[in-house]
């Protein structure tokens, strides 16, 4: 019996499919096909697929051709799926020519001729228009997230807005954007959804105008100050039937979201303590980072990403928080401070610090055992399972792009073009957590 083997993400399934999958199954007598799983598209940078893994397998399953399915998890899975399946023939759409030539070794190798005119890519920009982004901002982050967008298919970077109008053209001109607008409606009527990129104080009122003119938003982190913002905004964007979402980067990351599921799952035990360290020395007192008044200091600039990590852990349901800051005199922000967050049968705690530096890593405590993720933990790409045996080692690696923003786009565009109200990845109600302890700081603090 002559053994054939195929791959592909399978998204949104058309006829270059159903033509490769017919013309694989002809070339012997029994056919695999391997469908790639959602982490291993992501590490690839295919970050845009639109259906799940079980509607993709489905749909292949569906043509009846396949007479088995497998999942493809990871780069060099192919070489041990044709020794283990007793391969006979790879076979793969032209577009692959010579790509593959490395498993000739193994088994033959066949590149069919791809059907023209169609794929995936295409019937995705089909279905969902590009959305044309607006950048509310012009400073650091902004150019930051501008490097990150060509990574994301679907999205177009339009316009950009700031108060000064030299400024905002610049900034246009250097990333090579249609428009830029000292006007706020103006820069609105331009753009589907907008990134918001300004100083902390400033966020709700930018969030709040865009969203009464119907415009998506991804919002910095923190995305305001305050619970009753920080609620009034969600509540206005579902009103309104828009998404709304805190840009914590941290959140998306392919690896942290597996840190957290695999720190859920009991590898641990019970999760009884989480210690989480953001430490970035800012040394120049000019910024805005040590200005009272635009909100800056320790908490409000670092505290999202640990806060992140303990909601993910612990859960929404603390009984008591303690908070202690070390504050600076001249500019009367906190250089360091710890919050301690009790929970009914837990203890978790966040450092953050701008004007102190210290080891910033994640360690997460349970009854059998310990997760320890190294600095920077907040772009995750490397974490241990550590026991009380020093022998007794689990080693985690998942790959971390570039910035890392690239994630946190992707989800939003994927939220917009779902239609969905709200991403799993970062919850209303996480956003409205960070926003509450954040609040009772700046309470305690000042
Ligand atoms: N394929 C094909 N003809 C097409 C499109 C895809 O023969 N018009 C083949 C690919 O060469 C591959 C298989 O179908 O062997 C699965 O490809 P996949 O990457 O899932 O499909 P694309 O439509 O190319 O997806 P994308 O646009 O996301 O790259």
């Amino acid at each position: 019996m002559k053994k054939v083997i195929t791959y592909g993400t399978f998204d949104l399934l058309h006829k270059g499919h159903i033509n490769i999958i017919k013309k694989a199954k002809e070339l012997g007598d029994y056919l695999i096909v391997g469908v790639t799983s959602e982490d291993y598209d992501f590490n690839r940078g295919k970050l845009n697929v639109q259906q799940s893994l079980m509607e993709r397998i489905n749909n292949v399953k569906s043509l009846g051709i396949a007479d088995e399915i497998i999942i493809e998890e990871y780069f060099g899975q192919k070489i041990n799926d044709i020794k283990k399946y007793d391969i006979d023939i790879f076979a793969i759409g032209s577009d692959w020519l010579g790509k593959f030539d490395y498993l000739k070794e193994y088994c033959d190798v066949v590149y069919i001729e791809r059907t023209k005119g169609i794929s995936s890519t295409e019937l995705r920009d089909k279905y969902n228009s590009i959305v044309k982004l607006g950048i509310v901002g012009y400073g650091r982050i902004a150019n930051r997230m501008m490097s990150e967008l060509p990574f994301i298919s679907g999205v177009t970077p339009e316009a950009v807005f700031g108060r000064n109008e030299e400024k905002a053209e610049l900034f246009a001109n250097k990333h090579e954007l249609n428009i830029y607008s000292s006007n706020y409606d103006d820069f609105l009527e331009a753009v589907d959804a907008i990134y918001i990129a300004t100083p902390h104080k400033s966020h709700f009122e930018y969030a709040k105008q865009a969203i009464l003119k119907k415009k998506h938003v991804l919002c910095e982190k923190p995305m305001t100050l305050s619970v009753s913002e920080t609620k009034y905004l969600f509540e206005l964007a579902h009103k309104n039937n828009v998404v709304l979402q805190e840009a914590i980067k941290t959140a998306y990351a392919p690896a942290f979201i597996k840190l957290v599921n695999i720190a859920k799952s009991g590898i641990i035990g019970q999760i009884k303590n989480v210690n989480a360290t953001f430490t970035k020395l800012i040394e120049d007192k000019t910024l805005r980072e040590y200005n009272h008044q635009m909100g800056g200091g320790s908490i409000t600039e670092l505290i999202s990403y640990p806060l992140c990590a303990i909601v993910k852990l612990l859960g929404l349901n603390y009984n008591d928080v303690m908070i202690n800051s070390i504050i600076d005199d001249k500019t009367n922000v906190d250089i360091l401070s710890t919050i301690n967050i009790i929970y009914e049968n837990a203890i978790a705690t966040a450092n953050v610090g701008i004007g102190v530096k210290t080891e910033s890593d994640l360690r997460i405590g349970g009854t059998k055992g310990y997760i320890y993720v190294p600095a920077p933990w907040w772009k995750t790409e490397y974490f241990e399972i550590r026991a009380e045996d020093p022998n007794k080692i689990q080693k985690f690696f998942t790959k971390y792009d570039g910035e890392g923003l690239r994630y946190e786009i992707s989800d939003f565009i994927n939220t917009i073009n779902n239609h969905k109200a709200c991403s799993y990845k970062l919850k209303d109600e996480e956003s409205i957590f960070f926003a509450e302890i954040i609040e009772k700081a700046m309470l305690s603090l000042y």
